[in-house]
C-alpha cells in the first residue's frame, strides 16, 4: 500500500519568518497519522527549515546541479544538499524545463546526480495546454517518464517519487478535474508496470497544479493519486495542513 505524500514547493518565495511561523504552528499541531510530509524550500532556508521543522517532515531542495563539484559558479550540488541533511529534491519541474531550458537529458542528469548523493528525486512530469489540446498529453508525459526510467537500473527506479503537474494548472487556479488527473496517473502507472509490476504498485504519484483545501479531498480520493505537490497553498501553513488532513 502506498502512503500518501503531501509536499510543499515554496518556489522562490518564503522567508525566515515564514519558516518560523511554520515551526510554531507545527509544534502544536497533531500531524495526520500515516501521511508523509515534505517541504521544498529555497536554498537559503534549507538548514533552518531542517533545524526548526518536525523531523517527521522531509525537507528538500527544488533543483540541483548535474555536476558533483567544480567551477560552476552559483550552482548547488547533491552532496551539498545531503551535507545539510536534505532527503529529497525536485527534478524537472516545469518551471525548470520552460524557464531554465532543462530538456529530458538535463533532467536525467539531475536525477542521476540526486541518486548519487543519496537524495530521493521527485520527478516532475506535465504537458502544456497546447499539448493537451492537441491530444498529446500521454505522449508527452510518458515520454518525459521514459527519458528517465529507461536509463535507470531497476533498484534506482524504485527510489523515485513522481509528480504529474499539468503546466496549464500550475499557479492558474485552473485545477485538473479529478477525472483528468486520474486518467494521466493511471497511464503513468500502467507504463511503470511495463518495467516492473512491483514498481507500478509501490510508486507514489503526486498531483500538482492548483491543489487547494477545497479540492484536495476529491483529487486525493482517486485511485492513482497518492498525494500532492503544492505550490501557492504551501505558503499558508493552515492551507497546507488542511490539505495534509485531506490526505489522512
Ligand atoms: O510544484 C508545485 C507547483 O507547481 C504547483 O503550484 O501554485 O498551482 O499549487 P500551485
Amino acid at each position: 500500500m502506498r502512503a500518501p505524500l503531501i509536499a510543499g514547493n515554496w518556489k522562490m518565495n518564503g522567508s525566515l519568518e515564514l519558516v518560523e511561523s511554520f515551526a510554531e504552528t507545527l509544534s502544536h499541531t497533531e500531524l495526520p497519522a500515516g501521511v508523509e510530509l515534505a517541504l521544498m524550500v529555497p536554498f537559503p532556508y534549507l538548514s533552518v527549515a531542517r533545524a526548526r521543522l518536525p523531523k517527521a517532515m522531509a525537507i528538500g531542495a527544488q533543483t540541483l546541479s548535474d555536476k558533483s563539484d567544480g567551477a560552476y559558479t552559483g550552482e548547488v550540488s547533491g552532496s551539498m544538499l545531503s551535507d545539510l541533511g536534505m532527503q529529497m529534491v525536485l527534478v524537472g519541474h516545469s518551471e525548470r524545463r520552460t524557464l531554465f531550458g532543462e530538456d529530458d537529458a538535463a533532467v536525467l542528469a539531475r536525477v542521476q546526480a540526486a541518486l548519487s548523493a543519496g537524495l530521493k528525486p521527485v520527478l516532475c512530469l506535465g504537458e502544456t495546454l497546447e499539448e493537451r489540446d492537441a491530444e498529446q498529453t500521454e505522449a508527452v508525459v510518458l515520454g518525459q517518464l521514459e527519458a528517465v526510467m529507461d536509463a535507470l537500473m531497476p533498484e534506482q527506479r524504485r527510489t523515485l517519487v513522481l509528480a504529474y503537474e499539468p503546466v496549464w494548472a500550475i499557479g492558474t487556479g485552473r485545477t485538473a478535474t479529478p477525472e483528468q488527473a486520474q486518467q494521466v496517473h493511471a497511464a503513468i502507472r500502467a507504463r511503470l508496470a511495463q518495467y516492473d509490476a512491483g514498481l507500478a504498485e509501490s510508486m507514489q504519484i503526486l498531483y500538482g497544479g492548483s491543489m487547494k483545501p477545497d479540492n484536495a479531498a476529491e483529487l486525493l480520493a482517486q485511485a492513482d493519486i497518492d498525494g500532492g505537490l503544492i505550490g501557492g497553498a504551501s505558503l499558508k501553513v493552515d492551507d497546507f495542513l488542511a490539505i495534509c488532513q485531506s490526505a489522512g
